[in-house]
């Protein structure tokens, strides 16, 4: 047994913040908040919705057929949408879920505030949204309130982990190029936000350049050619997934220097790409971001309409990837 279904049984979960009481009373007749949380009746299956921000690498893949698995062995229907990196495509997706009346919507937003409003949309046709993988503005829409939760990984704990692991590893001595994910993701922001804070106490290391790369291998691959021909001297390319580092790697051989060795390589995700290049030597260092989120996901409602407290956050725990146990985990990575 490998990938998905092996992983997906060693996901850690944490809760975290406040929780939602669905259920009103929390009756055994079906979810909905007292809070004004749309509810969900229990039934033998669901038809839900999953709206995919796009498809374009192995981690959104093996998100979807996550997704997927899990709906096919409860015996639920489930409507799959790509939004092909577009919000606005995302917007409509969720609403075109709207108009067929799925019984819950799993939303992995493209990015924090354009997707926020279709939530409140869902919410006022009295449909339960979760959000999976990313989260939206909180300011416009708010856990517990106008979604059931937020599913995913802590994103800063992961910035400051690669922080981390470089400043020990460069003795706090690093130039440093930064690969963010796409522009007003929660992943990009809070990933930048672990990262830099961290590094900024530290005098020897400096972030030469930080640029949106989109989280996509061939922009990572490009963005990095463009920034060493500005600066020949890094030492370190922090990108904010494996896609981004991959691309990296590319443009540091092709500039005639060493991803791994001249130059430290680190990146988020965990993908069997990404321990393949650690074990290769191209690339030194990953913090986990599972994208096994169907179990959890298909729990989660599942305890909303038992009427169950729902955290506002539910906490993926991840682990990270080096020399030292690459091998050892490639088999479980997507
Ligand atoms: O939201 C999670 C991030 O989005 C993953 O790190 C990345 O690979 C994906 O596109």
């Amino acid at each position: 047994m490998r990938g998905a279904a092996l992983l997906a049984l060693p996901l850690l979960l944490l809760t975290a913040g406040c929780s939602t009481k669905p259920g009103g009373s929390g009756s055994a007749t079906g979810g909905g908040s007292g809070a004004g949380l749309p509810p969900l009746a229990k039934k033998a299956s669901y038809k839900v919705g999953f709206s995919q921000v796009e498809s374009n690498n192995p981690w959104r893949i093996a998100e979807t057929k996550s997704m997927r698995d899990e709906a096919a062995k409860r015996g639920d229907q489930i409507v799959v949408t790509d939004a092909t990196g577009s919000p606005a495509k995302q917007i409509a997706d969720v609403s075109n879920m709207i108009a067929q009346r799925v019984d819950m919507i799993f939303l992995a937003p493209h990015s924090e505030k354009p997707l926020a409003p279709v939530v409140l949309q869902a919410k006022r046709a009295g449909i339960p949204v979760i959000l999976v993988d990313r989260r939206v503005d909180p300011s416009i829409a708010k856990p517990g309130q106008d979604y059931v939760t937020f599913i995913g990984s802590d994103f800063v704990q992961q910035g400051k982990e690669a922080a981390d692991w470089l400043i020990k590893e460069s003795g706090g001595k690093a130039k440093i190029i930064e690969l963010e994910g796409n522009t007003g993701s929660s992943p990009a922001i809070d990933r930048k936000k672990g990262f830099d804070d961290e590094i900024k106490s530290q005098p020897g290391m400096q972030i030469v350049a930080s640029q949106p790369a989109d989280f996509a291998r061939e922009k990572g691959r490009q963005v990095t050619e463009t920034l060493l021909q500005a600066h020949p001297d890094v030492t370190a390319v922090y990108a904010h997934n494996d896609e981004m580092a991959l691309g990296a790697v590319v443009a540091l051989q092709a500039a005639g220097k060493q991803p791994g060795k001249a130059v430290q390589v680190i990146s988020i995700d965990g993908g069997r790409e990404a321990l393949q290049a650690i074990i290769d030597g191209k690339m030194n260092f990953v913090v986990q971001s599972s994208p096994f989120f169907g179990p959890v996901a298909f729990d989660t409602m599942k305890q909303y309409a038992n009427g169950d407290k729902i955290p506002d956050w539910v906490v993926v725990k991840d682990k990270t990837f080096d020399k030292a146990n690459a091998k050892a985990e490639i088999g479980n990575a997507f």
